[in-house]
């Protein structure tokens, strides 16, 4: 496995160039591969923050407790996890399991997503990810009907793991998503940013990412899609189900116990710059709030 150093790091600086130089020519982003969602810049303006975090903050501040639980453990102790060979299984209510190589996963194309993560800690981050929406993987199975939610899960290996050798969390790490969600365009299922592969302190080789929910809904390193029956039992709900519900949806209206939610610190920014408020739904309210019309947002947390 290749090893990361800090004199590879791309600054964003490069890789902005080679957008306004694609620009310039008139490809505007759609070739290569770095097509911008029509909603991406839709969704900065809504948010009302038009940086994108730098490539250092994004790869070496990080939540990745398999590897431990201060910022720099994913940064410093992921670089030699193993992600060759690697399967996705889809598996539950569903006619047919399958197993997917990932490489038949990561041939899917790609696009660029400008998508803001909002970290339940109460800070954020501008991040160009690659991806597509996660209807794509979900349609190559036959889901029955009997199925309402779909159920995350994230590599168990204590070896390589530090993390995991701790009872920090119920290993494996377990995310869901009720069916729509999973199925909305702007679920998206990650395999690089900036412009390159995923790094592994990101989640090398795949994971999800829900812009409107707190980012511990975006579980790295997946290795199992089980569509289910009744709502999953997910990793920080089973934790702390006080602080923690299944929605976990962008919400500055309602406080996590311990702090408020209504405003964020914007990562890179100097710690003089004052917190952004928090947007509903971390901005994409337009696009996601008819998922949840007619449900009080405060009981479904
Ligand atoms: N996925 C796994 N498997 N383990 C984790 O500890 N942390 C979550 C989420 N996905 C986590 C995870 C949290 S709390 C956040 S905020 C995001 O990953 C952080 O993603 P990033 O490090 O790419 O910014």
């Amino acid at each position: 496995m290749k090893k990361f150093k800090h004199s590879e790091i791309t600054p964003e600086k490069v890789y902005k160039n080679r957008r306004k130089f694609l620009k310039n020519l008139g490809y505007g982003f759609s070739s290569l591969s770095l097509s911008l969602l029509p909603f991406s810049n839709h969704s900065i303006a809504n948010n009302n923050i038009s940086n994108l975090t730098s490539f250092k903050d994004v790869t070496t501040y990080n939540n990745y407790y398999e590897f431990g639980t201060s910022k720099s453990d994913p940064y410093r102790r992921s670089q030699n996890f193993i992600t060759r060979p690697w399967s996705i299984k889809i598996e539950g209510e569903v006619e047919k399991t399958i197993e997917l190589p990932i490489e038949e996963v990561l041939a899917i194309p790609s696009e660029e997503r400008v998508l803001k993560l909002r970290c339940v800690e109460g800070w954020s981050m501008i991040i160009p990810w690659l991806g597509f929406s996660m209807s794509k993987l979900l349609n190559k199975v036959k889901i029955k009907s009997s199925a309402k939610f779909v159920e995350f899960e994230s590599v168990y290996n204590p070896e390589e793991m530090v993390g995991q050798r701790y009872p920090i969390l119920n290993w494996p790490y377990i995310e869901g998503l009720r069916i729509d969600e999973a199925m909305h365009p702007l679920t998206t299922v990650v395999t690089g940013l900036y412009g390159k592969p995923l790094p592994n302190q990101n989640g090398a080789p795949l994971r999800i990412f829900i812009p409107w929910k707190y980012g511990f809904k975006s579980a790295k390193a997946i290795v199992k899609i089980k569509l289910v029956k009744n709502m999953p039992n997910t990793a920080w709900k089973n934790a702390s189900p006080r602080e923690y519900g299944f929605y976990s949806n962008v919400n500055p209206e309602v406080d996590h116990p311990r702090w408020s939610q209504a405003t964020e610190r914007v990562i890179g920014e100097s710690i003089l710059a004052p917190r952004v408020k928090t947007l509903m739904f971390n901005g994409y309210g337009d696009e996601v709030a008819n998922l949840y019309s007619g449900m009080d947002l405060k009981k479904y947390f």
